[in-house]
């Protein structure tokens, strides 16, 4: 469900004309829809309210701040991951209370400045993190809260890319290990370790990995209790796939009644970290065709917006629907790729579409608010595209187009 949609042959991005805003503010642009966003994230808390949890949106799927203020304004927290994350959930005052931090390099200087805010806690992925945790809470005196990341071992059904809890990546620690760290919990006086912390892919369309992670999760915490060690916070991290194509994913209401539960079972408190779920479908990316370039072997639809503005087709090979800003009635036979100019041919937004635009008409690629622009890049020397929110009648800039000299702006010669 999103407010992008034709009313006769026109997009409409809630009840702005899309190509109004594309007049107006240019293109490359990202245009997001404030209803879809809200209708999403209050989606997932309507699925979950037998289990009240705490529902921490993850900024890295999209971080502007006009984005992160109309979710924390609605109740939300934040899942970060970095310094700079955590910079932005201070920018749109996100109570310490309601922030987790995950990522397997957390610096020295991150985890202080996360201390120092008073986040509910970090989610710790090694054995080394704790000791660093530790010895820095040591020298803060200060108590500090985490939970541990469980690798549970499961397929996530997903791209391998974003595929994050198998034994083989890179993310969390083992059961044993896990277990292990509880039963030893005094090593860590500074610490209080209280919560387990599972995130096993993105873009996940079943429920069956979430059930058999939380399955295994909850095997040990009921061991754990068996010996006496009573946690308080259970995470589930995010991962819940959209559409896309033809992907038919659970509803947030679906997948919460198969997962509750589970969660139930466990007696702790829920934390969810949902990203794609919440903006993924609430932004599209609009370009504008620049040529149509017929070879004797393909048609080229060539726009304004590039790999550096999009990158999951290039990168994972994703599927983005692209329409027509427009519907016109000139009629090609041939299917097209939808390319951009970055010299490289990787650089493409869409391949073998049937996709009538003739030079100089708009075009969307839908499913871009999350990891759009916040995987965005300048490669190409290109300036980062503009930012819109739309609410109902209004738009909004939320980040105004890059220049020239903001490419240059930190380059000394
Ligand atoms: N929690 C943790 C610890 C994560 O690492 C992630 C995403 C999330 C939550 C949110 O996951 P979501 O609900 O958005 O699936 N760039 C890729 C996706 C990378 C996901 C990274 N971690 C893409 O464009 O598909």
């Amino acid at each position: 469900m999103h407010y992008f949609n034709y009313k006769k042959n026109d997009l409409y991005c809630e009840e702005m004309l899309v190509s109004d805003l594309a007049n107006k503010f240019a293109t490359p642009l990202y245009v997001y829809s404030q209803a879809t966003l809200l209708d999403h994230f209050r989606k997932i808390k309507k699925a979950f309210t037998a289990l009240n949890p705490l529902i921490c949106y993850s900024v890295k799927a999209n971080s502007n701040l006009a984005i992160l203020k109309v979710l924390v304004k609605d109740g939300s927290g934040l899942d970060i991951v970095s310094g700079g994350e955590l910079y932005r959930a201070q920018k749109v005052v996100c109570s310490g209370k309601k922030i987790v931090y995950a990522s397997v390099g957390k610096t020295t200087k991150e985890i202080k400045e996360a201390i120092n805010y008073g986040i509910l806690m970090f989610n710790v992925e090694s054995s080394p993190e704790l000791a660093r945790i530790n010895a820095i809470a040591a020298s803060m005196h200060k108590n500090v809260k985490v939970a541990l990341r469980v690798n549970p071992d499961v397929e996530a059904m997903t791209h391998d890319y974003i595929t994050t809890g198998k034994k083989d990546t890179k993310f969390g620690m083992d059961i044993a290990t896990v277990r292990n760290i509880f039963l030893n919990g005094a090593k860590y006086p500074n610490l209080k370790i209280v919560g387990i912390h599972i995130h096993i892919g993105s873009q996940i369309t079943k429920s069956s990995p979430f059930i058999a992670a939380i399955k295994r999760v909850n095997k040990l915490i009921d061991v754990l209790r068996g010996k006496g060690i009573i946690l308080e916070h259970l995470n589930i991290g995010g991962g819940l796939g959209i559409i896309y194509n033809k992907e038919t994913p659970q509803t947030a209401s679906d997948f919460a009644k198969k997962v509750i539960p589970l969660l139930k079972k466990s007696g702790l408190k829920i934390v969810l970290e949902p990203g794609r779920f919440i903006v993924g479908n609430a932004g599209a990316l609009i370009a504008k065709t620049t040529y149509i370039k017929e070879t004797p072997f393909k048609r080229f639809v060539i726009v304004d917006a590039a790999m550096n503005d999009l990158l999951r087709p290039s990168l994972y090979e994703a599927y983005h629907t692209i329409l027509p800003v427009k519907k016109v009635k000139y009629k090609s036979s041939k299917l097209s790729d939808i390319v951009g100019p970055v010299c490289e041919s990787g650089d493409f937004l869409g391949k073998a579409r049937a996709l009538d635009v003739g030079e100089n008409d708009y075009i969307a690629v839908l499913g871009a608010g999350a990891y759009g622009f916040a995987m965005s890049s300048n490669y190409n020397s290109r300036p980062r595209a503009a930012e819109v929110l739309v609410n109902g009648k209004e738009a909004r800039i939320i980040r105004k187009r890059e220049s020239y000299k903001d490419l240059i702006q930190k380059e000394i010669i």
